[in-house]
């Protein structure tokens, strides 16, 4: 299917108060859908937990950006031991009755043993910890518990507030959906909020998301299929809350570490699905402009998905 119809859809659902929940509503049809978010979340927290060095023993305190539409990723690392976990997006998209859902799925063993060979708690006490979370009968009550702050829709000076001196920051695919003022901000921001010697770890996705798996998948085009226009014709598809993404490659975040004194430890690109190949030809000019010196083209399309590990 052409990918300006799921972008038509979008932009209509935009005009509508809840369109992004929506636009979100087909995803949640697939009979496993809670599962798989417990399984992505776990496993992608972990991943990118296991690339730090960090003393649980000292309750560190740590900060998701964009929590998304689950706490699975915050609770999890309060079960590791992190003290507190800070979580915040700019939509408030978590809901109770998910949660409950999600959170039959999380209580198995092969999370629970994870959990705990990984981080301070014993098997025994998670599990309590769980039956606890399972008694609560509000999210409230279960954020209170687990003492994660869930800010949604947050300001930097809210973060600012509530605490400013974090052992952890992480995100999982979301700063493609952020434009580049507000990176900047957010990166000079980690400079300052993240201890010395501590780690900050983040997973971008670097494809054009309407060659995204589902019913309106466009199969035709490139996964880099958005690189090809201007910054106007891609405004007029795709500039509303729901399909934003900022064209951004790994070059980008590398250079926006780099300026703010961070130092990238590793960074691994992957690329985790069939490639149909964008000519660098084919790179509007527009996309090089983003950029404070002149990219390599073939390193635009080089990586699908990249983690940034980096410490202050
Ligand atoms: C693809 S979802 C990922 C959610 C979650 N991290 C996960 O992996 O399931 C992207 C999220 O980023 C959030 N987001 C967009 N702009 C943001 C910003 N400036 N700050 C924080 N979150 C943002 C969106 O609201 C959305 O929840």
């Amino acid at each position: 299917m052409d990918w300006r119809i799921k972008a038509s859809l979008q932009k209509l659902l935009t005009l509508s108060r809840i369109g992004d929940k929506l636009n979100h509503i087909p995803a949640t049809l697939n009979k496993e859908y809670h599962h798989n978010v417990v399984k992505y979340q776990f496993y992608e927290c972990i991943r990118k937990f296991k690339s730090i060095d960090i003393d649980l023993n000292q309750m560190p305190l740590a900060l998701e950006i964009g929590t998304g539409y689950s706490i699975i990723s915050p609770l999890v690392l309060s079960l590791l031991g992190f003290g507190k976990v800070i979580t915040v997006d700019i939509d408030a998209d978590v809901n109770f009755i998910a949660f409950q859902k999600e959170l039959k799925y999380l209580n198995r063993k092969e999370f629970i043993d994870q959990i705990s060979n990984l981080g301070i708690y014993s098997e025994d006490i998670i599990k309590a910890k769980l039956a606890t979370i399972k008694q609560c009968k509000s999210l409230d009550k279960v954020l209170a518990f687990a003492n994660i702050k869930y800010i949604a829709p947050y300001t930097i000076e809210e973060i600012d507030k509530e605490e400013n001196n974090f052992d952890y920051i992480s995100s999982q695919v979301v700063f493609e959906h952020i434009p580049p003022e507000f990176l900047e901000l957010l990166f000079r921001k980690f400079k300052v909020w993240l201890k010395k010697d501590c780690f900050t770890v983040h997973t971008i996705n670097f494809i054009d998301h309407f060659a995204n798996p589902g019913i309106f998948q466009d199969k035709k085009i490139s996964e880099f299929n958005f690189l090809r226009f201007s910054d106007k014709y891609w405004k007029f598809w795709s500039g509303n809350p729901i399909a934003y993404t900022n064209r951004l490659s790994y070059l980008y975040y590398q250079e926006l570490f780099k300026i703010n004194n961070l130092h990238i430890v590793n960074f691994i690109g992957e690329n985790y699905r069939p490639s149909k190949v964008l000519e660098t030809n084919q790179i509007h000019v527009d996309i090089l402009k983003k950029y404070k010196s002149k990219p390599n083209l073939i390193e635009l399309t080089k990586y699908q998905r990249g983690t940034f590990i980096v410490k202050n």
